[in-house]
Parts: structure tokens; sequence; C-alpha cells
């Protein structure tokens, strides 16, 4: 539909607008007495680098404007993909929205809520005055990400890619993998003839989210999958095989170990799919632009994911 600004129809314009997919965040900031107060917002956008800058929009009609516009400094919290209901705590009304949350306090006196893909802690870098919002530009402080895959919003819904694709992902024959990454290093482990391997597993009915969250439990329990990196079958054996790259937060793992994809060569993998498939990651990591591999197990197509 085509709108002409004279005659603009505010409710058809938010939907509009909200064709542009985004993530999710909750703002907050603490008042003098201690008392924390935040609200959810999808206006969030990064803005400068040096220095490092970043905006959210917030309505004047909104019951914290006056607080966040004047004081002085308040945190980006952006949403996990599991962390919806407190989304949906955030842009509701209540008298204390972090009373069941898990949360602590920066050093710039703002909530830092746990378990979010990551935050930004910030002191106010200018109010700017914007129609029915004003824009809240935040120099960051200090920062966080954690790597879980984040919260989307679209179209005035919430959708979680990793999770969704996961579970869509079932049927015999299927193996999953997950490229668990830290940094430039790779949570392997190794099989009976010390060769490298990623922790895989066949899934069952339960699909693919299950597999991984098997996975985890078995090898990093923190770590959380971001998106499929590589899907292919073997021709010979008719099995297909689905790569999840996923994060963890630290190294610390239960099972296999992190290994600088650097010092391993070819040979040292149990299966030539996995070792071109991880020199396509270390690459690739280098330059953070991935791509996602579909084909067979020697012959594939890479499409970029993110560019
Ligand atoms: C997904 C989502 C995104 C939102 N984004 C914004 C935003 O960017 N700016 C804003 O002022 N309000 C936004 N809101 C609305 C506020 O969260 C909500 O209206 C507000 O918290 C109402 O309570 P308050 O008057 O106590 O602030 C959003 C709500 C949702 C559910």
């Amino acid at each position: 539909m085509t709108q002409e600004t004279a005659s603009i129809n505010p409710r058809e314009l938010r939907d509009a607008f909200g064709a542009f997919m985004t993530g999710v965040t909750i703002v907050t900031t603490v008042l003098a007495d201690g008392k924390p107060l935040g609200f959810t917002a999808n206006s969030f956008s990064s803005v400068s680098l040096d220095p490092a800058l970043l905006l959210v929009s917030i309505a004047k009609t909104s019951s914290n404007y006056q607080t966040f516009s004047t004081q002085g400094h308040f945190a980006i919290n952006i949403l996990a993909e599991n962390q919806k209901d407190l989304s949906n705590t955030f842009a509701r009304p209540s008298d204390d929205r972090f009373a069941d949350v898990d949360w602590q306090l920066s050093a710039n006196k703002n909530p830092l809520i746990g378990e979010v893909s990551a935050w930004f802690d910030c002191t106010t870098h200018a109010v700017i005055d914007a129609g029915d919002h004003a824009l809240i530009v935040g120099k960051v402080e200090a920062f966080h990400s954690a790597g879980y895959a984040g919260l989307g919003y679209y179209r005035g819904g919430y959708f979680t890619p990793a999770k969704v694709s996961a579970e869509v992902i079932a049927g015999p024959k299927v193996v999953v993998s997950a490229i668990i990454a830290r940094d430039d290093k790779v949570l392997l482990t190794r099989d009976a003839d010390n060769k490298w391997l990623l922790p895989s597993t066949e899934i069952g009915k339960e699909g693919a989210d299950k597999a991984l969250a098997d996975l985890f439990a078995r090898y990093q329990p923190d770590a959380s999958a971001s998106f499929i990196y590589a899907a292919y079958n073997n021709t010979e054996t008719h099995y297909q095989y689905i790569s999840f790259l996923c994060s963890a937060p630290d190294e610390a793992a239960i099972a296999g170990e992190f290994v600088s994809l650097d010092e391993i060569g070819p040979n040292q993998f149990e299966d030539a799919a996995v070792a071109s498939m991880l020199e396509r990651y270390r690459k690739e990591s280098q330059l953070k632009s991935y791509g996602m591999y579909y084909g067979d197990h020697s012959q594939g197509t890479v499409r970029p994911l993110l560019s």
C-alpha cells in the first residue's frame, strides 16, 4: 500500500516500520533510591564505533520517559532467544518489572539482566528530541557479548531463528553436530584412533533441538546454537548431516577441548567433510562473514548468511 505524507495513517505506518526485522532489548536504569526501572525496546541501533555510541528511541508517553531522558546513565540488554517472557514483562504495566528477574548492578549503576545475548553499560551522551519520541544516545562504557542467539522481532511478533531451524529438523538417518566456537577455537573431541571430530549425535524422534540440548549437556552446558552452518547428504551412506554453529561463553568444556584450528591439519580429522567444513569456518571466522553449505559430502554450494 502506498501512503502520501499528508494522509499518513499511524497504524499503517507502524505496520510498515514493522517490516524491518529487529532484535529485542530491555533498556534499564536505577532511580536515586536504588529502584530499578526498565522497558522493552526494539528501536535500538548501533551508531558509532569511535567513540562507541548507540541509541534507543523512547516514547514521550512512556511513564519512563522523564527518568530515562534525565538520569544520565542506562544499559541496553539484548535479549536471547529464550527471553520472550522478559520482553513481555518489560512492556506491560507493573509495579516492579524486576520482581522475578535475575539482575545485577553495573559499574555505571544500571541493571544488567542475566543470560542476555549482550549488554552495553552506558552514560548518556545526548538526548535528541524527535517528534513523539526522543532519541537517547548512549556512550558505551563497558559491554559484554555472551554470544547466545538473539530474540528476533518482526511485524509485531517474536521469532527465534536458531530454535525454529532446530525444531523443524527431524527424521531417521539425520546426524546433528555442534561447532561450538570460542574466538578462534572450536570444541573438538577425539575418536579411538586419536582423530579429531565434532560433538555429534544421530537425532531421534524428538528432533534436532533435543539432540543439540543433549550435546550441550554432554560437552558445554552454557553453549547455544546460532544458526545452521552446513547441511549435506552423504550419497554413499544416505545419512543427512546438519551442523549448527554455536557459541560458548567460556572454554570450560565438560568433555572434549577447545582447539585452535590453525594447529590441526586436514588429515588429523576423522572425516574429510568435517575437515573441509572447519577449514571454511577457520577462514570465515577471520573475516566474520559466514556462509551456509548445502549439497552432499563432497560437493556443494556456500550461500552467504551474513554479509
Ligand atoms: C517488542 C517491543 C518493542 C518495543 N519498543 C519500544 C521502543 O523502542 N521505544 C518505546 O518507547 N517503547 C517500546 N515498546 C513499548 C514499551 O516497552 C512499553 O510501551 C512501555 O514499557 C510501557 O510502559 P511504560 O509506560 O511504563 O514505559 C516496545 C514494546 C515491545 C513489546
